[in-house]
């Protein structure tokens, strides 16, 4: 992974509604170009290691359970600046709080069911790319 790189989820509620289509087009639009991606289903413990940083958090339980609750489309996505960028495109963690035409804003149902998740660090991009790509499976 390159430092160009960020790590994307479209997470079960977007998903069961029909999103992915939408958000990918957003994707693309912008600027990413995907170097990686994959339609699958978190186990739970995907879910809880995904997420281990948040385990002492009130929220981790719901949290595990709902990313665990349908399937879910994993991409690597590259474009110059992607953890930063990536993150405004998505918008803040509560849709409430997104800016207009932010895919939180226009997808999300709300704090924990916010349809995206988004890399926060080019060392966590990595991280996360590797959770659930291989090397010969990202281009
Ligand atoms: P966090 O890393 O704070 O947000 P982001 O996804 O924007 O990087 O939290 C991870 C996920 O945990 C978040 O996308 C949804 C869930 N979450 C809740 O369910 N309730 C909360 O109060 C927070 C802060 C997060």
């Amino acid at each position: 992974m390159t430092t160009n790189r960020t790590f994307t989820m479209i997470k079960p509620d977007a998903v069961e509604k029909g999103h992915i289509g939408a958000i990918l087009e957003k994707i693309n639009s912008a600027g990413f170009k995907i170097v990686a991606m994959k339609f699958t289903q978190l186990s739970k413990r995907d879910a809880e290691k995904f997420y281990e940083i948040h385990a002492e958090r009130p929220f981790f339980a719901d949290l595990v359970q709902f990313m665990t609750r349908g399937p879910i489309v994993a991409a690597v996505l590259e474009k110059e600046n992607a953890v930063e960028d990536f993150r405004a495109l998505i918008g803040a963690t509560n849709p409430a709080e997104a800016a207009e035409g932010t895919i939180r804003k226009m997808f999300a149902t709300d704090i924990s069911e916010n349809a995206v998740h988004g890399s926060d660090s080019d060392e966590n991009a990595a991280i996360e790319g590797a959770f659930h790509f291989s090397g010969r499976e990202m281009y």
